[in-house]
C-alpha cells in the first residue's frame, strides 16, 4: 500500500472537512500578497540556485547554475578536423526536433514548397507535446475573444510578456484549433457538437479544449501521421551536436550525432527550424520533473553558441502539482484539470490553505510555504512531502463518473500503485515543468541570426515570467505554422557560401577571454543520473 498509516490519518481529516469545504473556496491572493509570496518561496528566487553567464550574447544575465554551465561548454566537434566538403543530406529546411512545434513547422514548411527534413534526438514524437495533459487554450465562444485571451496571457506572465508575440498566438488560436481537426484530432465534445472548454489557472474565460488528459498525445498522433502521411523524412536517434554556419554568417546546417553508430553526419540547409522543446531534465536545484527523457535544453545551446540571444532565462515553471506519492511516479505530472474540475489542495489537518487557480507560480510558491513554512505538509514513507489534492470531491460536485470520464489516464497511473483517486485524495508537490524563456523571436520564429527559426518551447517571450496552462500546446502550434511558414519564404531566396565552422574557434576564444576551462561538452544529449540522489520536495 502506498500510503502509511500517519497519512491515512490525516486522510481522515481531509474526508472530516469536506462537506465543509464543498460550500466554500478559498479566497484569491491579492496581487501584494502574490508578489510577497513569489519572493519568499518560488524557487526562481532561491540564493545560489542561479548565477550570471561569464560568456556569449547573454553575458551578465542569470540562469540556472545547471544550464549556464552547459550554456558556457565546449563543442563535442573538432572544428579544425571536421570535413566540411562531405555533405550527408541537402534539403531547404531542416527542422530540429520531433514534438509538437516540430511536426508543425515541418507540415507548413512542405506545404510551402520546401523540401524538409525533420531530425529527432530520440523518436518521432518522444516529446514534451506527448506528455502534455490538460489541453490547448483558443478563443473561439461566443463569451470570449482574442482580447480577453491577451489579458489573461499578459496578466499571468505578470505583463512580462512581449506583447507582438502574445497578439500572434491568441489571434491564431481558434485557426489552429480548426486546422487540428480537420488533420484528425478528436476533441471532446457536447452532445450537440460544440467543443468542451475548462478553464485553467489565470484564465478568465472557460477556453481549454483537450482531448479528456491525454491531450497532448491526441495532437501529437494527429501531427506525427500527417508527417507520416506526407511522406516528410524523418531521421531518429539523430541529435544536432552542432550548427553549422556559412562564410556570410548564415546559418547553413548541421552535424548530427548517429546515436546508434557514433558516427556524425553533415546536413547543408537553406534555413534551420529550432524546435527542440525545454530542459527539465536538467533538474534546476534538484526538482523533479514532468519531462520526456530527452529535454535537455541543447537548443538553448546550439543556438547561444551561434551568437543567438536568449529571453528570461531566469524563470522556469513549476507546475503546482507533481506526484509525491509513490515515489515511482515522483514529479510526473498531475494535470490542472484536476482542480479545473473541483479538487482542492489541503494540509496535513484537512484545511484549505490556498485558492485552486492562482497562477502556476503562485499556486506553487503556497504549496512549498505550507510544506516548508508553515511545516503542514504530509510526509510519505521515503520522507517526501506534500499536500494532499482532494479529487474525490469532483465526483461529489459534477456526479459519480466524472473523474473516470475526463481523467482516465490520471486514474489508471494512481490505480497502478493502489490508489483510488476517485475515492482518496492524492498526494502533490511542485515539479520542474517548463522553461518560460528561450531563444528570443519575433513574430514569424526568425531571430536574429539569419536563416535561423525558433518554435515551441526553446522559445523565449510570449509567456514573459510565467505560462498560463494550455498556452504552450497552442504555441507550438501557431509558432511552429508560422516558423514552417516563413522559412520556407526565405529558403526560396538564400544563397548559401561556403560551410564554416568558425563560430567555435571564436566560441573557445570567448571562453579564454573569460578565464573559462570547462570540462563539460555541450548540448548534454541526454541526462546525467549519477548527480541527481536527493529530490528537493524530501523532508529537510
Ligand atoms: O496541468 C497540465 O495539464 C499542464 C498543461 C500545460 O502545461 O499546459
Amino acid at each position: 500500500m502506498s500510503y502509511t498509516s500517519e497519512m491515512w490519518k490525516s486522510i481522515r481529516k481531509v474526508e472530516a472537512t469536506r462537506q465543509r469545504r464543498l460550500q466554500e473556496t478559498h479566497p484569491r491572493m491579492p496581487p501584494r500578497g502574490q508578489e510577497e509570496i513569489l519572493k519568499r518561496f518560488h524557487p526562481d528566487y532561491v540564493e545560489g540556485g542561479m548565477r550570471e553567464l561569464l560568456v556569449g550574447p547573454n553575458r551578465g544575465d542569470r540562469t540556472p547554475n545547471e544550464l549556464a554551465d552547459l550554456l558556457e561548454g565546449r563543442s563535442h566537434i573538432d572544428a579544425a578536423a571536421f570535413d566540411l566538403e562531405r555533405v550527408d543530406y541537402e534539403c531547404d529546411i531542416l527542422v530540429i526536433g520531433g514534438g509538437g512545434a516540430g511536426a508543425s513547422a515541418a507540415l507548413l514548411a512542405q506545404e510551402n514548397g520546401a523540401q524538409v527534413i525533420l531530425t529527432t534526438k530520440l523518436r518521432f514524437g518522444d516529446a514534451n507535446t506527448m506528455m502534455a495533459q490538460g489541453g490547448i487554450q483558443a478563443a473561439d465562444k461566443p463569451n470570449d475573444s482574442p482580447v480577453i485571451h491577451y489579458l489573461d496571457v499578459m496578466g499571468g506572465g505578470h505583463f512580462t510578456n512581449v506583447p507582438e508575440l502574445v497578439e500572434a498566438l491568441v489571434m491564431d488560436a481558434p485557426s489552429v484549433i480548426q486546422w487540428l481537426e480537420d488533420l484528425g484530432c478528436i476533441f471532446d465534445k457536447e452532445p450537440e457538437g460544440t467543443m468542451k472548454t475548462i478553464h485553467g489557472g489565470g484564465t478568465s474565460r472557460k477556453r481549454m479544449h483537450f482531448a479528456r488528459d491525454y491531450s497532448g498525445a491526441e495532437i501529437m498522433r494527429t501531427l506525427r501521421d500527417e508527417v507520416r502521411n506526407r511522406q516528410i523524412s524523418v531521421l531518429e536517434f539523430a541529435p544536432v551536436v552542432e550548427l553549422v554556419m556559412d562564410d556570410k554568417g548564415q546559418v547553413a546546417g548541421a552535424i548530427l550525432l548517429n546515436l546508434e553508430t557514433g558516427d556524425y553526419s553533415l546536413v547543408k540547409a537553406k534555413t534551420v527550424i529550432m524546435a527542440t522543446g525545454g530542459g527539465g531534465r536538467l533538474h534546476y536545484q534538484g526538482f523533479p520533473t514532468t519531462n520526456h527523457y530527452g529535454a535537455t535544453a541543447d537548443g538553448l545551446v546550439l543556438a547561444y553558441r551561434v551568437g543567438a540571444k536568449l529571453a528570461f532565462m531566469d524563470t522556469m515553471q513549476y507546475h503546482p502539482t507533481g506526484a509525491a506519492c509513490p515515489e515511482q511516479i515522483l514529479g510526473q505530472l498531475v494535470t490542472e484539470k484536476v482542480r479545473g474540475l473541483g479538487a482542492q489542495l489541503v494540509n496535513v489537518e484537512g484545511e484549505q490553505f490556498v485558492y485552486p487557480l492562482e497562477t502556476r507560480d503562485v499556486e506553487a510558491s503556497a504549496i512549498i510555504r505550507e510544506c516548508v513554512e508553515r511545516k503542514k505538509g504530509v510526509v510519505t514513507s521515503t520522507e517526501q512531502q506534500g499536500v494532499w489534492l482532494d479529487s474525490p470531491m469532483i465526483d461529489i460536485l459534477k456526479g459519480p463518473g466524472t473523474i473516470q470520464t475526463n481523467l482516465p489516464a490520471m486514474v489508471r497511473q494512481f490505480g497502478r500503485f493502489d490508489i483510488d483517486m476517485t475515492k482518496e485524495p492524492i498526494l502533490i508537490y511542485p515539479t520542474l515543468h517548463y522553461q518560460n524563456g528561450g531563444i528570443a523571436i519575433k513574430p514569424d520564429g526568425s531571430t536574429d541570426i539569419p536563416n535561423l527559426y525558433v518554435a515551441g518551447e526553446v522559445a523565449g517571450g510570449v509567456h514573459g515570467r510565467n505560462r498560463l496552462m494550455g498556452n504552450s500546446l497552442l504555441e507550438i502550434t501557431v509558432y511552429g505554422r508560422r516558423a514552417g511558414k516563413a522559412a520556407a519564404q526565405r529558403a526560396k531566396e538564400v544563397e548559401l557560401g561556403e560551410l564554416t565552422l568558425e563560430h567555435l574557434q571564436d566560441w573557445e576564444q570567448q571562453l579564454q577571454e573569460a578565464d573559462l576551462e570547462p570540462q563539460i561538452a555541450s548540448p548534454l544529449l541526454l541526462p546525467d543520473y549519477t548527480r541527481h540522489t536527493r529530490p528537493v520536495s524530501k523532508v529537510m
